[in-house]
């Protein structure tokens, strides 16, 4: 089963990703996830992606879509994969379309989570991410067992450089402009699939599981 999970930045397409991940066995591929891994290791594609996320904008395109086409290539992904944050631009979906129809497959749902742009940047300044593992929390909504400490690996919890509230209305005003167009482009395709983001993170998920089936 290929997923991909569309929905403004903060509107719990990780949170989500990772819960489908786990119920379907597929694995959870998050761009945004491998930037941060390279930045944190310093290597060269890091030090590039950092100057564009560190300002709200969208890594260019051809750093993204080589990265991705890469990672497919891995075993994990011959059942299929839930993509969070990719695509994000109607060039990148246009690339992951003609790299899936060359191998005779298509992407089976597209996942909106619709979440209003006034609950967004609440959610992002209450976010908390782990330096080791990346698991994601929130102060108010999903606090961790100790402050500030990962329940799965016991380092340090830190809000992520981009969740500044400037950086949050910016990343949305991209949103809005550059990825916003994919649900329509995946509505044409007849895949596209919307569920309410603002309910608890358990009800998304049983919505999303009513969708993709047992
Ligand atoms: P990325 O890491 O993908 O960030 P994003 O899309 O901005 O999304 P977020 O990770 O911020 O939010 P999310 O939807 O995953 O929400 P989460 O589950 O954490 O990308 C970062 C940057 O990398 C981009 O800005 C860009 O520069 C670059 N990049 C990445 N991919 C790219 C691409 N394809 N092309 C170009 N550039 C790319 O939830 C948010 C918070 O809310 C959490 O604290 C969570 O606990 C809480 N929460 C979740 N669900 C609920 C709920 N139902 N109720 C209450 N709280 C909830
Ligand atoms: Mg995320």
């Amino acid at each position: 089963m290929k997923i991909i999970m569309l929905g403004a930045p903060g509107a719990g397409k990780g949170t989500q990703a990772k819960m489908i991940a786990d119920q379907y066995s597929i694995p959870h591929i998050s761009t945004g996830d491998i930037f941060r891994a390279n930045i944190k290791n310093n290597t060269e594609l890091g030090q590039k992606a950092k100057t564009y996320m560190d300002k709200g904008l969208l890594v260019p395109d051809e750093l993204v879509v080589d990265l991705i086409m890469d990672r497919f290539k891995e075993t994990d992904c011959k059942d299929g994969y839930v993509l969070d944050g990719f695509p994000r631009t109607i060039p990148q979906a246009e690339a992951l379309d003609n790299a899936l129809s060359a191998i005779g497959e298509k992407v089976d749902f597209a996942i909106n989570v619709e979440v209003p742009d006034e609950n967004i940047v609440t959610r992002m300044s209450g976010r908390r991410a782990c330096v080791g593992c990346g698991a994601t929390y929130h102060i108010a909504y999903n606090p961790p067992k100790a402050e500030n400490i990962c329940d799965r690996c016991g380092k340090d919890l830190v809000l992520r450089d981009d969740d500044k509230p400037e950086t949050v209305q910016k990343r949305l005003s991209v949103y809005h402009e550059q990825t916003q167009p994919l649900i329509q482009y995946y509505e044409k395709k007849g895949v596209m699939k919307e569920v309410d983001g603002t309910v608890d993170m358990k009800d998304v998920f049983a919505a999303i599981t009513a969708i993709l089936g047992e």
